[in-house]
């Protein structure tokens, strides 16, 4: 293969939709990727519409049905080779499976599905045609995450006690679904969003920011989900107590009625000898507290190996900086590296490469199936008034 530009696909995009433009920006940041293809709406005709109106010519198609079929008949290099799923998640699990069967690697939103039997489904399907998989849950793509993540797992805080990892928004306060705002819409409806509002869109993000910083996993739950605007069924505030893996505790807290919080997820991890401080807010700065010494505050690429609590840092990772800090790197970037992590997988699989992938750059399809294994745990302890569930 030259070095050609990856060709993408997006199944969904049209008619206003929000996720789908950080994407697609992040998608052609580096000149190596590009988006080619694209069902934008289940109306055939609008999808066709917005195709053509696209703000650069892309091949617009009817239904991901007829560009899953088209695209997997078309030689290499002149079809798609990846699909960007930036549908609602109840739209998730049929063009995700469809795409694993046909060969086409995916990029998919979180949550993963519309309930954790759709994610088994994926998760096998995966096993089976080994066919890239990532699922966006963007704040692991901050180079202060990655960062973040080997200060943790390389032991510099000590053992890990107590984690507060947290995703607080306030658009949700009064009854934004009765506005006709189409994102608001379909979140707080259980046959589009699954059996949580809150906890499904944003409690999963905070989890995956503590399973990917600290390397641990959560093991049982106690969840609390609450329901704070009148007339809504599921749930606009996420409150779950955990137990991890290696002992220790956490606490993974959403909520969209938050007033005035815009989309502060940030995460805290207490370790035996220091305490690490991250939010996506102000998300090139990554900042340690030591007892007895003045706060170290990291800007992202100011770090040296050795310079008193720092030791060795991870190969490559100096390298994955875009611009000299002080230059804000923020969600787009943070979009971006994850494309960039995946275009390496997609390229190694058009090589013949079978694809398996750590987690340790981007999450992957077990990661999407963690999340909605969590939310069916916090929603069944919920239920039962908090009882302690077992879920690992
Ligand atoms: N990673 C993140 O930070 C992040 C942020 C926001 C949303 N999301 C996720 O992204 C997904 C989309 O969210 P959004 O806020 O952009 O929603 P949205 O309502 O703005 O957009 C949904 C898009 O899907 C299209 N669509 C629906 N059914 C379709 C079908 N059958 N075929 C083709 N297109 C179809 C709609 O036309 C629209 O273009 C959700 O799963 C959400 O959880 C992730």
């Amino acid at each position: 293969m030259s070095n050609r530009p990856l060709n993408v696909g997006l199944i969904g995009g049209g008619g206003g939709a929000f996720i789908v433009q950080p994407h697609q920006k992040a998608i052609h940041f580096d000149g190596t990727r590009r988006v080619m293809a694209a069902a934008l709406h289940p109306d055939p005709k609008i999808a066709l519409k917005e195709a053509r109106n696209w703000a650069y010519p892309i091949k617009g198609y009817k239904s991901y049905d007829e560009m899953i079929a088209a695209q997997a008949d078309l030689p290499e290099g002149e079809r798609i080779d990846y699909a960007l799923i930036v549908t609602p998640n109840f739209v998730h699990f049929d063009p995700a499976i469809k795409c694993i069967k046909a060969g086409i690697p995916v990029f998919c939103e979180k949550p993963l599905s519309l309930n954790l039997k759709e994610a088994k489904q994926l998760v096998d399907a995966v096993k089976k045609y080994k066919v890239p998989f990532g699922v966006a849950h963007t704040y692991l793509g901050h180079w202060t995450s990655r960062l973040a993540r080997h200060i943790i797992t390389s032991g510099l805080l000590g053992a890990v006690r107590w984690v507060d990892a947290y995703y607080l928004q306030g658009w949700l306060a009064g009854l934004t679904e009765k506005q006709g705002v189409m994102q608001a819409e379909w979140r707080v409806d259980p046959k589009r969003a699954g059996i949580s509002c809150c906890g499904g869109d944003i409690g999963t993000h905070a989890l995956m920011q503590l399973r990917y910083v600290t390397g641990l996993d959560v093991v049982a739950t106690r969840g609390f989900l609450e329901t704070f605007v009148k007339g809504r069924v599921l749930d606009d505030h996420f409150t779950t107590y955990n137990e991890l893996s290696n002992g220790g505790k956490a606490i993974v807290r959403a909520s969209q009625i938050a007033t005035g919080h815009k989309n502060d997820l940030g995460i805290e991890v207490n370790g035996e000898k220091g305490t690490l401080v991250w939010r996506q807010e102000e998300s090139d700065k990554l900042t340690i507290l030591l007892p007895g010494q003045p706060d170290r505050i990291y800007w992202r690429g100011e770090v040296k190996e050795n310079d008193g609590f720092l030791k060795k840092l991870p190969k490559g990772l100096l390298d994955e900086i875009t611009i000299p800090s002080g230059h804000v790197e923020a969600f787009h970037d943070a979009f971006a590296r994850l494309h960039r992590f995946f275009e390496e997988d997609v390229r190694a699989y058009l090589k013949g490469k079978k694809w398996t992938d750590d987690g340790s750059r981007y999450a992957n399809v077990e990661d999407g199936r963690i999340g909605m294994a969590f939310i069916e745990a916090a929603v069944k302890s919920s239920k039962a008034g908090g009882r302690l569930v077992n879920w690992k």
